[in-house]
């Protein structure tokens, strides 16, 4: 027999996008047992204003005010290890994770090395196995010629602009080699041919902030096209499943859309910084809010919006890239905002404040994610399935402007001026207590979502 938690007078967010209040029982790292008693399409008021204290030894737990969502998936990360664990790590990334409601990562391969062969994938995952404190599904980096990736890989990533030390691949014919060899594959899709190295001297009245203008939209079209020239010759039988990572233009939107209608298989990821700001933030803000890609225009930043309400956007990862505060500082500073202790609290705000539905919501959390990569028993509150579970509480109060502290090594907040009207108050992975107000609980440690 293994471990049984019992919550009482609990508040979640079912699979029909519906709150239920009633029972919930986890045994085994699984939900066990659902009892609901009433729902609404709203978080139901408490039962009792007692609130919860959670100490680690409790078995049962009146669960009072707040409610519960699934925890989320974060299915693209930057978690920086191995090779450059400065910036984050494994143990401070996933803490950040938990912080942010997240209890599976997918992390990127663009490591120092980049994991683009079989030993280092493994070497990677013995590091994950030992120090994650939520689920994770590692990629592996596509390269020419590369192996088809094992069964145990959330899939494989091509960069269409150089993200490591690895050349780019652009071209149709070396996409198409990859699609042909591979069962998923997402793509940084910025073909970094069209980019203006020597921008600069075009645009001196903006000193250094010019990122966005090096990596035009032209880059975009050209990599969709490509894309979709590689995807045309590839045979049916063959092509893999397209994940188009960071969506960040009108034009991902529109070609998803298209590519959708004509039956492939592709999906859309967005993070929270292409639907709340423009490229007029990052020209505030400088180098802290300095991404790959870019931030865009005020309609790109609509049309983004647009599809994370209406279905365009199939779910919203973060691409945690995390850069030492000194390097974002510094004259050439990397590209990539660190957001994921922020990803649960930003979309249960807007759910909250009924800007998205509570069914897009569930989507967008985790529940598409969970379907696109393949993950058994993630990505929803059900019977059988793993009890990875965010407990959270609505209200602008809730939410709190008090200084607040940063957990992600690039110690910098970058949805300060975000509205928040929910938090949360802990996190369970499968089954595990793994995170309560702010602290993290030593010894819980997260699984491979692919074993
Ligand atoms: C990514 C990183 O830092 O690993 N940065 C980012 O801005 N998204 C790499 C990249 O995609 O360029
Ligand atoms: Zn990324």
């Amino acid at each position: 027999m293994g471990m049984r938690f019992q919550i009482d007078n609990a508040c979640w967010l079912g699979e029909d996008a519906w709150f239920h209040r009633g029972t919930m029982v986890i045994a085994d790292g699984r939900i066990a047992r659902l009892e609901g008693r009433f729902a609404s399409d709203h978080p139901l008021p408490a039962g009792s204003a007692a609130g919860w204290r959670w100490t680690p030894a409790a078995r049962r737990i009146d669960a009072g005010e707040g409610f519960i969502v699934p925890g989320l998936v974060d299915a693209h990360v930057h978690l920086r290890e191995p090779g450059q664990a400065y910036k984050e790590g494994i143990a401070n990334g996933t803490a950040a994770a938990l912080k942010g409601g997240v209890t599976t990562v997918l992390d990127m391969p663009n490591n120092r090395l980049p994991i683009t062969t079989a030993g280092r994938f493994e070497r990677k995952r013995a590091l994950f196995a030992r120090k994650s404190r939520v689920n994770y599904g590692l990629f592996l980096q596509a390269v020419e010629g590369g192996a088809k990736a094992p069964e145990t890989a959330a899939g494989v990533k091509i960069f269409m602009a150089k993200g490591s030390a690895l050349d780019a691949i652009c071209d149709a014919g070396a996409l198409e080699r990859v699609f042909r060899a591979q069962d998923l594959v997402v793509i940084h899709a910025e073909d970094e041919r069209e980019f203006f190295h020597r921008v600069e001297k075009s645009f001196p009245q903006r000193g250094k902030l010019v990122h966005h203008l090096r990596r035009p939209r032209a880059a975009v079209v050209a990599a969709l096209a490509s894309i979709e020239t590689a995807w045309r010759r590839t045979p049916a039988k063959q092509r893999p499943r397209l994940v188009i990572a960071h969506c960040s233009t009108v034009e991902e939107i529109d070609w998803v859309a298209r590519m959708k209608r004509r039956g492939a298989d592709v999906w859309a990821e967005t993070c929270p910084h292409y639907f709340l700001f423009s490229e007029k933030d990052y020209l505030a803000q400088g180098s802290r809010l300095q991404v790959n890609p870019p931030l865009r225009t005020g309609e790109d930043r609509a049309a983004i919006w647009e599809a994370v309400k209406n279905g365009g956007i199939d779910f919203v990862s973060t691409d945690h890239a995390p850069h030492a505060p000194a390097e974002k500082a510094g004259r050439n500073p990397p590209s990539g905002i660190a957001g994921i202790e922020w990803l649960g609290p930003i979309l249960l705000s807007l759910a909250v404040r009924g800007e998205i539905s509570w069914k897009r919501y569930l989507e967008l959390a985790g529940r598409n994610a969970a379907r696109c990569f393949g993950l058994e028993g993630r990505g929803g509150i059900r019977k059988g399935a793993w009890a990875d579970l965010a407990f959270a509480e609505a209200g602008e109060k809730a939410a709190g402007k008090a200084a607040e502290k940063i957990v992600t090594r690039a110690a910098f907040h970058p949805f300060g001026h975000f509205t928040f009207s929910a938090r949360i108050r802990a996190v369970m992975v499968d089954g595990q207590v793994a995170w309560v107000d702010g602290r993290v609980r030593r010894g819980v440690h997260g699984k491979e979502v692919f074993q």
